[in-house]
């Protein structure tokens, strides 16, 4: 290059100057604009040589070449800088564009866990025996035998212990413990305690929680689930219990249900009672699921037993009470119309699904 004059040379830069302006103008990508910059000002580029011969020329000469090539390189650096900045812009709004949310694209289905039908239909029936004044209340589920049966008046030996066919639990010291066939023991528990708080009244309670009986069918499983009621008070009657049952039912099936007592046989309670609803199928009329009585059993119930209070530190002279059990299971099943309770507990998800009302 040293053949170069100062002014061939200052020509050389406006010429690639005015090219490299050219191809600026005409890039279409951040990227080509990159690539310009380099093809020019890159430890190889055009422009870069230029510069890199200067030191072939006397002072003078580089002074004028210095002095223009500043200008260009300034020019174009701010050409560059400005074109990048709008392609760069450009592509981004391009790629919102494209990427935007689109409300109306099907969705993802995230299954979402539910309580279990028997524990919905459960927290329902709580629900309303607690506006009816009962509040919970809870024992274990392994029981001595004695609460279980002989403090709820169950003589040894009597036929009503072979009613609930039992699950016995290895025994603890002399203490024979089983797993409770009902959750009336609990009634005993509430009772002798009750009796040492010396003999508070009125004692108003439910007590929902798992049974064991040894039994397995369409009709009956070998876990379910009770509510107990249980009042006490210096009076408690017969009329006292309906109403509660009766405000239950009506609350609990639809405002039409009726109910009706029937004579029974409880060793806890006298007098006790069947406890029938009137068909939730039929209205009454009669159909397969009632056996065409019209009726359906919800329950059991009674006064409680003087023996009861008797065995339990109380003066059977000077109280009374009543009391009720009732299988929350039977309820779903006739809540939900369910034909199998085995069902209940298979939990096979389509039937979990299907039962969520
Ligand atoms: N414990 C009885 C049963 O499980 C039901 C019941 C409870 C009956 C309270 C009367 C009073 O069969």
């Amino acid at each position: 290059m040293a053949e170069l004059t100062s002014s061939k040379t200052i020509d050389l830069l406006k010429t690639l100057s005015s090219e490299a302006k050219e191809k600026i103008s005409a890039a279409k990508l951040a990227v080509d604009v990159e690539q310009v910059r380099v093809s020019y000002f890159g430890k190889k580029g055009f422009i870069s040589e230029v510069l890199a011969s200067l030191k072939n020329f006397n002072a003078e000469a580089r002074k004028e070449i210095g002095q223009v090539s500043n200008q260009v390189r300034e020019e174009l650096e701010s050409l560059l800088s400005q074109k990048k900045a709008e392609l760069e812009t450009r592509e981004l709004d391009q790629k919102l564009l494209k990427d935007q949310l689109d409300p109306t694209a099907p969705g993802v289905f995230y299954p979402r866990g539910e309580l279990h039908p028997i524990r919905k239909v459960l927290r329902e029936a709580v629900q309303i025996f607690e506006k009816a004044g009962l509040t919970p209340a809870y024992g274990p589920e392994v029981e001595y035998e004695n609460y279980c049966f002989d403090k709820l008046n169950f003589k040894p030996g009597h036929a009503a212990r072979d009613m609930q066919a039992t699950f016995f639990v290895k025994n603890q010291g002399t203490e024979r413990l089983v797993l409770r066939t009902h959750t009336s023991p609990v009634q005993v528990r509430i009772l002798l305690k009750a009796a040492q708080n010396n003999f508070e009244l009125p004692i108003r309670v439910q007590i929902p929680g798992r049974v064991y009986r040894v039994d397995d069918d369409s009709t009956h499983a070998p876990m379910f689930h009770q509510i107990e009621g249980l009042a006490v008070d210096r009076t408690a009657t017969m009329g006292d219990l309906r109403a509660v049952l009766d405000y239950f039912f009506r609350n609990f099936f639809d405002e039409k249900t009726k109910i009706r007592f029937r004579p029974s046989f409880f060793p806890f309670t006298e007098p006790s009672a069947e406890v029938d609803a009137s068909c939730v199928f039929c209205k009454g009329s009669g159909c397969k699921v009632c056996k065409q009585s019209g009726w359906l059993e919800v329950a059991g119930a009674g006064l409680v037993h003087p023996e009861v209070f008797d065995l339990c530190g109380w003066d059977s002279k000077s109280v009374q009470g009543w009391a009720f059990g009732l299988g929350i299971e039977r309820l779903a099943m006739l809540k939900l119309g369910i034909p199998d309770l085995r069902l209940f507990f298979e939990n096979r998800l389509s039937f979990l699904r299907a039962a969520q009302k």
